[in-house]
């Protein structure tokens, strides 16, 4: 689905990705772990294309999307759930959520109004409500069914998670664990070692715009104390 092949990315002088190689099987949920500031949103934002790279390749569906134009790359099947929602505040969860609305699948797998509706009833109840008015929990909900009303065959998820209580956050990585069931391809930033493990099939690492290491979430199971020093790297 997706591959990175020595992905350099710069702010201005700022060297952030130093040659970033990862891999995302088709129908696989991979996490990309780290620290604050090790360079994951960037990863991310040089992927749909906010941050093009200098230097490397970025291959979806076997096409090079490096230097593309966001637009065309979302075109292309791709959908981000952003670091921190950013949802709009004004308008209602229903305006959010058609705003980006493409149907491009006639299937019955195919995300309307009605099937987000079904995977987060909380948002049907809110339907009239503005983003604002929505808990940190819903806003999420939000995010993620804006990105699957796009109808995306992959996902980038930024710390989905974040700032979360704990039983709506063990509740949305639930809902992330039914979309891998349906086959969806994701990539999930991540800075817990146990919702990382939980949800992907595989781990990558990330320290300082580098990969330093990476594994199946079953070889990485018995290694947390490994993970953890590669974190701090
Ligand atoms: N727009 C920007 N201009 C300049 N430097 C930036 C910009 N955005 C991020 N950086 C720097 O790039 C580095 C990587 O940032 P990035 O946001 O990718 O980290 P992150 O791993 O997503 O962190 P967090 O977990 O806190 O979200 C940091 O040193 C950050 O200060
Ligand atoms: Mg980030």
């Amino acid at each position: 689905m997706l591959q990175l092949d020595e992905v350099h990315t710069y702010y201005g002088d700022s060297h952030v990705l130093q040659g970033v190689n990862l891999e995302v099987a088709r129908g696989s949920v991979v996490a990309l772990l780290g620290q604050n500031g090790m360079g994951k949103t960037t990863t991310i934002h040089s992927i749909i294309g906010f941050t093009p790279p200098a230097r490397g390749k970025i291959i979806f569906k076997g096409i090079n999307i490096s230097g593309l134009p966001p637009s065309s790359i979302a075109l292309m099947g791709m959908a981000l759930v952003p670091q921190g929602r950013r949802i709009f505040r004004s308008l209602t969860v229903r305006e959010n959520l058609i705003l980006g609305y493409r149907k491009t699948k006639t299937d019955k797998t195919a995300y309307d109004l009605e099937r987000v509706y079904e995977l987060f009833p909380s948002l049907k109840l809110r339907s009239a409500n503005r983003g604002e008015q929505l808990s940190g929990g819903e806003q999420q909900m939000l995010a993620i069914g804006r990105a699957l009303l796009t109808n995306p065959d992959f996902i980038l998820m930024d710390e989905p998670f974040e700032g979360l209580a704990p039983g709506i956050s063990k509740e949305l990585r639930q809902k992330v664990l039914e979309l891998k069931k349906s086959g969806m391809s994701i990539l999930l930033v991540e800075q817990n070692i146990e919702a990382a493990l939980q949800l992907a099939d595989y781990v990558y690492i990330m320290s300082k715009g580098k990969i330093v290491h990476g594994g199946s979430a079953a070889q990485l199971q018995g290694e947390k104390d490994i993970i953890k020093r590669f974190i701090l790297l």
